[in-house]
């Protein structure tokens, strides 16, 4: 019963109007909006992927939604002791949803039925003149200066103090596998891992979860895929221009190769610019990596493992 992507994330905000803008500048889209909840979405033809919700003093995750390719999936899941019964979704776009929690408390919903929107216009992709291959004669790179075009939500990485149990959950409960695993000291020693869907997709991301090893579990970040490299960079201007704080980035990344940008939203919580993915088959044999400082990036800024998982707090 392999899920097939993820759907959304929902996070609770103090305050509803700061992250509605943070949000803007981010490069995400509002669907639609209530008195105390805010549906944002992406260019790509999905449904709303971010739901901002107002709650002062509980601010943090609410929900990762992922998405099932049918109703008999969710009825099925439905079985589990930990799962509710198949709801419908209250929500713009409505839809159907199993809720049921993670080993570690972490609130998840499998998801069916979620209205799709059309997709969005978007610039075209830049056409790059490498050394060894001119594709671009006579015409100029200008891409606006602009929140960057965000094509989708990509995958949300959690931090667990039990790897083992988290990852047996979502290969048994989500139908997901590995595409790389961590370890620390010996190869036995498992403590993190990179998880795709195996949903009907030939290719498909490199990872949708990630678990990290941490002393307690939360989520770490929310990454969303931007249109290309130069979406990131002045996606990157766009936020430090209207005064948001960055975490890390701009960098490459080893295991999954994607080019991140890293950003703490007005609550504190982790949210990422992605592009330049790999793409894996389901179920292909995942890689064994030890976790070192020279394990997070091929460049960027300088990043210790300890300071990237380090346990949250609300930024300044
Ligand atoms: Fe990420």
């Amino acid at each position: 019963m392999p899920a097939a992507d993820i759907a959304y994330v929902i996070f609770n905000h103090e305050d509803l109007d700061l992250a509605r803008r943070f949000l803007a500048d981010f490069g995400l889209v509002i669907s639609y909006e209530t008195e105390d909840e805010i549906g944002l979405r992406a260019a790509s033809a999905h449904s709303h992927c971010y739901i901002a919700r107002k709650a002062p003093g509980r601010s943090g995750l609410a929900a990762i939604g992922m998405r099932a390719d049918s109703l008999e999936m969710l009825r099925q899941v439905a079985t589990f002791p930990e799962a509710s019964a198949v709801e419908p979704i209250e929500r713009p776009g409505g839809g159907w949803r199993v809720r049921l929690n993670s080993p570690d408390g972490l609130p998840f919903e499998l998801v069916h039925g979620c209205e799709a929107q059309a997709a969005l216009p978007l610039r075209e992709a830049l056409r790059i003149n490498h050394g060894n291959a001119k594709v671009r004669h006579g015409e100029w790179q200008r891409p606006a200066f602009a929140p960057a075009p965000v094509l989708r939500l990509g995958h949300v990485a959690i931090l667990t103090p039990n790897f083992r149990r988290n990852a047996d959950w979502l290969q048994s409960r989500l139908g997901m596998a590995p595409s790389d695993l961590l370890f620390d000291g010996q190869p036995e020693n498992l403590l993190g891992g990179f998880f795709h869907c195996r949903g009907p997709a030939r290719w498909t991301d490199h990872h949708t979860i990630a678990l990290f090893p941490g002393d307690e579990a939360r989520v770490h970040h929310t990454s969303f895929e931007v249109l290309d490299m130069d979406a990131q960079f002045l996606g990157n201007k766009w936020l430090l221009k209207r005064g948001w704080r960055p975490f890390w980035g701009v960098g490459r990344h080893i295991l999954g190769s994607q080019v991140f940008d890293y950003w703490y939203d007005p609550d504190g919580n982790l949210v990422e610019h992605f592009t330049d993915s790999d793409l894996v088959q389901p179920g292909s044999a995942p890689g064994l990596h030890p976790v070192d400082d020279d394990a997070l990036a091929q460049w960027g800024p300088a990043m210790p493992v300890s300071t990237f998982i380090a346990p949250w707090r609300k930024p300044d």
